[in-house]
């Protein structure tokens, strides 16, 4: 399988896609986010490009039923019910729910990449789970990290050398990395003991502690703390598992790997 990661979110040609396995990557913080309502008890989420569009999908549901959340400019949007903090994605809030999200760069990602065989949402939470998939089903990946307004972003991208790191350890197939993944997978061994000094380095991690969401960076750099592997289809995530990857299972890849943080209950 060729590995391959893309650096800047534009919308790839579809036709290279349709073979392909895709996994988004918005470590800060739209898949986090996903991966946590997901394994929350979400019941399934709609991400969507503008606000406009997430308030019109609403009309389509019986009153009160979807939850709106994402943000704009890192902030909760006026009439929405939550923002884009996944620590605020409780079961409390969002068991059997559905959510439509939007968020300014990891919603869209999704649609750039919908023509995919498949397309699943990755982040440190899922990584380990994610990577067992992807070796289990053997395809060509194009790894996509959802960027920073159409730039370039470091976290996204160390997320995406992790999960290459995780192919090769994992081993078992034959991996052929392009010099992007190459490059992707160098970046995460400057920083694979510390994920956190990466966000403080980032562009949006700073941007984040700025506007007072420093605590998203330690919880957003945990590791492993579900085997849920959202998927996209059809213009909705759902919850989907690594087939072959038991709870039971994960627990011991987290054990050897023995460096995740602090594991909350999900
Ligand atoms: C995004 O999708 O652009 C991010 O999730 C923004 C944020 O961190 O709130």
């Amino acid at each position: 399988m060729q590995i391959d990661i893309q650096f800047l979110p534009f919308s790839p040609d579809p036709s290279t896609l349709s073979r392909k396995t895709i996994v988004v990557i918005d470590v800060l913080r739209a898949t986090s986010v996903i991966i946590h309502a997901i394994s929350q008890g979400a019941l399934e989420i709609i991400p969507v490009a503008t606000v406009e569009e997430a308030f019109q999908l609403a009309k389509h549901f019986p009153q009160g039923t979807p939850l709106l959340g994402g943000e704009r400019g890192s902030q909760k949007i006026k009439g929405f019910d939550l923002g884009n903090s996944p620590r605020e994605y409780i079961a409390e809030k969002v068991k059997g729910k559905t959510l439509i999200l939007t968020t300014t760069n990891g919603t869209k990602a999704f649609h750039s990449v919908s023509s995919g065989r498949e397309v699943m949402a990755g982040s440190f939470f899922n990584i380990g789970a994610t990577a067992k998939w992807c070796l289990d089903l053997d395809r060509d990946m194009l790894l996509f990290p959802s960027g920073d307004g159409g730039s370039f972003s470091l976290e996204d991208t160390i997320c995406g050398g992790m999960l290459i790191d995780q192919f090769i350890k994992i081993g078992g197939k034959s991996v052929a990395l392009t010099d992007a993944a190459q490059s992707a997978h160098i970046l995460y061994q400057r920083f694979e003991d510390n994920l956190v000094e990466a966000f403080h380095v980032s562009t949006h991690g700073r941007d984040l502690v700025a506007k007072g969401f420093e605590d998203d960076l330690a919880y957003c750099a945990q590791i492993d703390i579900t085997n849920i592997v959202p998927t996209f289809r059809d213009g909705v995530i759902r919850s989907s598992f690594a087939p072959s990857l038991s709870p039971q299972r994960l627990c011991r890849n987290r054990e050897q790997r023995g460096r995740g943080s602090q594991v909350p209950k999900l």
